[in-house]
């Protein structure tokens, strides 16, 4: 259906523009940030995805200082899908120290449902027990990857309660709200 037929129903739909921004280069990272050429959700700086190589090897040993970089500018860094990387689950202190320096986590809602394997299922389940600073993502790529978030919160709740399921929810609202409507102090794209 298109935004045109949508609202012709009646049915109110906004879309924010935002990608994951993968980061390898902490240096490169920082001259493009401050240059202004990424686009963080909603395309202002109060959060940004961010997003790590599935390569061990790419993995920047100085992220969590990059992640305290990030806060100390306003901009709370996301880290997308944390349970579906190997070196996270094999090693969680390296994203406690994430944690620690600030950073956010989000947890794909395939990989709760085990659509992404059994290892990716009990991390994000470990994750969402362990973290608070945490959100639900659909990261639907195309139609074989939309289970939806409905399905996630349901899947929460069956498994830590109404609590932490609401808890999710209103912190992703908080967020949406935040980048539907930003304080004045977001609104400039950074760099500019
Ligand atoms: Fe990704």
């Amino acid at each position: 259906m298109s935004f045109g037929e949508l609202a012709r129903t009646g049915v109110s739909l906004i879309v924010l523009p935002g990608s994951e921004v993968q980061v390898i280069d902490t240096i490169a990272y920082r001259n493009d940030f401050e240059a202004g050429l990424y686009c963080h959700l909603g395309d202002g700086r109060a959060f940004t995805l961010l997003e790590f190589n599935w390569n061990v090897e790419l993995y920047p040993p100085e992220a969590p200082q990059l992640v305290s970089w990030l806060r100390d500018r306003g901009t709370v860094p996301i880290v997308a899908h944390p349970e579906r990387h190997g070196f996270f689950r094999d090693d969680p202190t390296r994203l406690r120290m994430l944690v620690r320096a600030g950073a956010w986590l989000q947890v794909t809602v395939d990989s709760l449902l085990g659509y992404h394997g059994p290892a990716p299922r009990s991390a994000a389940d470990e994750l969402l027990g362990s973290y608070r600073e945490a959100l639900l993502a659909s990261d639907a790529h195309n139609l074989r990857r939309c289970s939806g978030l409905s399905a996630g919160y349901a899947c929460v709740r069956d498994r830590f309660g109404t609590k932490r399921a609401e808890d999710l929810r209103l912190r992703a609202e908080e967020v949406l709200s935040l980048l539907i409507d930003p304080p004045d102090s977001y609104s400039q794209p950074h760099g500019d």
